[in-house]
């Protein structure tokens, strides 16, 4: 994310500003109804799509309406109110007495994946998450690896996981995301990379640890790179890969269900991991918090890619409330930033060396690895 700090005042509370203050910058301030925190947005008028956001404050106006004078009750997408995907096209889902076969490739889409799904983010002890799971369903492995045994996997997926200071968050996510990655019938481990030492949090690092030793494991062949506190809100966005990187967090519930700027690239995201190594996995560069989800944008896009995002409300996430809690903000974003292409080549999957401490869990593998500068050496460029 490139700027967002809490505002001070609550007594924006539900309501939306949205103004210019020159040709050459837009900013954005809201706050949603119900929601604890308030942001500011700043953001640089490259790319930001003015009118699309306008008719989405006024989707979500409308959606708030209608809501509550249909008290819709929110099985199967009847949430889902055609307002600014109305473009989306129809989805066909296999009948439910679909049988499929050991020896085929599990389908993309079930009739089991019903759409939206209820959040459940109350506190809940790991032991017990990892109890409840080892009883109803003894086939996951240790390290939390399962895959479908009534079709072939279409992909085996690592999901990654960064990490550090949020032991609450963690059965939260394990409780929400292993039944619907079952239900989807992926094959499926979670890796979770903890930062140790004192340094500032660095997320993009610890995603390229995560990959390294997640490959050791198994020969993934596709990559989510996961925000631990971020719940998605519908079954039907497929953990799969695509002929594209994916960002799958497109509507956050803090910001509005609106995607902040057009190139926003956080939250949860995804590639394969061919694609993943041709743009030389993520900066190790961004030390603090931000910045590091645009700079994959940019590799991304320097790559000759494009990004596919899930149509209409499946992009849906709720995040647990927090705050950046001791972590710094990386200010000297924006001036890596403007060098991300000339740094792709130099800083990334192939300057990285690391020693990391790994052990398993029942439902994750745990790599913890302490981080410090000397360890992504940059050459000069
Ligand atoms: C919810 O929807 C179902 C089927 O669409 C309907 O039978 C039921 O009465 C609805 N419940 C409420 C509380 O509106
Ligand atoms: C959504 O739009 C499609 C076509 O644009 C229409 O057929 C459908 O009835 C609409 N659904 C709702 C719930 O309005
Ligand atoms: C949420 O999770 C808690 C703890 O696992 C459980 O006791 C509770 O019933 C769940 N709530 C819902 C609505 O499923
Ligand atoms: C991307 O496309 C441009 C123009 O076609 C080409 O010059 C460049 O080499 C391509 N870059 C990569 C990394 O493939
Ligand atoms: C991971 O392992 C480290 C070192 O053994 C331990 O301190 C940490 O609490 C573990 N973290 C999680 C989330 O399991």
């Amino acid at each position: 994310l490139l700027f967002c700090r809490r505002l001070l005042t609550r007594s924006f509370l539900g309501l939306i500003f949205l103004f210019s203050l020159s040709t050459s910058a837009l900013y954005f301030i809201y706050s949603a109804p119900g929601i604890v925190n308030e942001y500011v947005f700043m953001v640089q008028a490259r790319g930001i799509q003015i009118r699309e956001n306008v008719k989405n404050i006024g989707a979500q106006v409308l959606e708030q309406v209608v809501r509550g004078a249909y008290s819709v009750n929110g099985t199967d997408y009847s949430y889902d109110f055609n307002m600014s995907e109305s473009d989306a096209p129809p989805t066909t889902y296999l009948p439910e007495d679909f049988t499929y076969l050991p020896s085929q490739v599990c389908p993309e889409r079930m009739l089991s994946m019903k759409g939206r799904l209820e959040v459940n983010m109350s506190e809940v002890s790991l032991e017990e998450v990892e109890r409840s799971f080892l009883e109803g369903e003894p086939s996951i492995a240790t390290g939390g690896y399962w895959k479908p045994n009534d079709c072939l996997p279409r992909w085996k997926v690592a999901i990654l996981v960064p990490f550090r200071n949020r032991h609450e968050h963690l059965p939260i996510l394990l409780r929400h995301l292993v039944p619907v990655l079952q239900k989807q019938r992926l094959q499926f481990a979670f890796y979770l990379i903890e930062q140790g030492g004192t340094e500032p949090f660095n997320r993009a690092m610890l995603f390229n640890v995560g990959f390294k030793e997640a490959m050791k494991d198994i020969d993934w062949d596709c990559l989510i790179f996961h925000d631990v506190d971020h719940l998605m809100e519908n079954d039907r966005n497929y953990y799969g890969c695509t002929d594209m990187p994916r960002h799958f967090a497109v509507k956050l519930d803090k910001y509005s269900y609106m995607l902040p700027y057009n190139e926003f690239f956080g939250g949860v995201s995804g590639m394969t991991v061919k694609q993943f190594k041709k743009i030389n996995g993520f900066p190790n560069a961004f030390w603090g918090w931000g910045g590091e989800d645009d700079d994959l944008w940019n590799r991304v896009r320097y790559a000759n890619y494009t990004v596919s995002r899930p149509r209409g409300d499946q992009g849906r996430y709720m995040s647990i409330p927090h705050h950046h809690r001791g972590e710094v903000q990386f200010l000297g974003r924006y001036s890596l930033l403007r060098h991300s292409k000339e740094r792709q080549k130099v800083d990334g999957l192939n300057n990285l060396n690391y020693s990391p401490l790994v052990s398993r869990r029942p439902l994750y593998t745990n790599i913890t690895v302490s981080l410090s500068r000397k360890l992504a050496p940059i050459a000069d460029y």
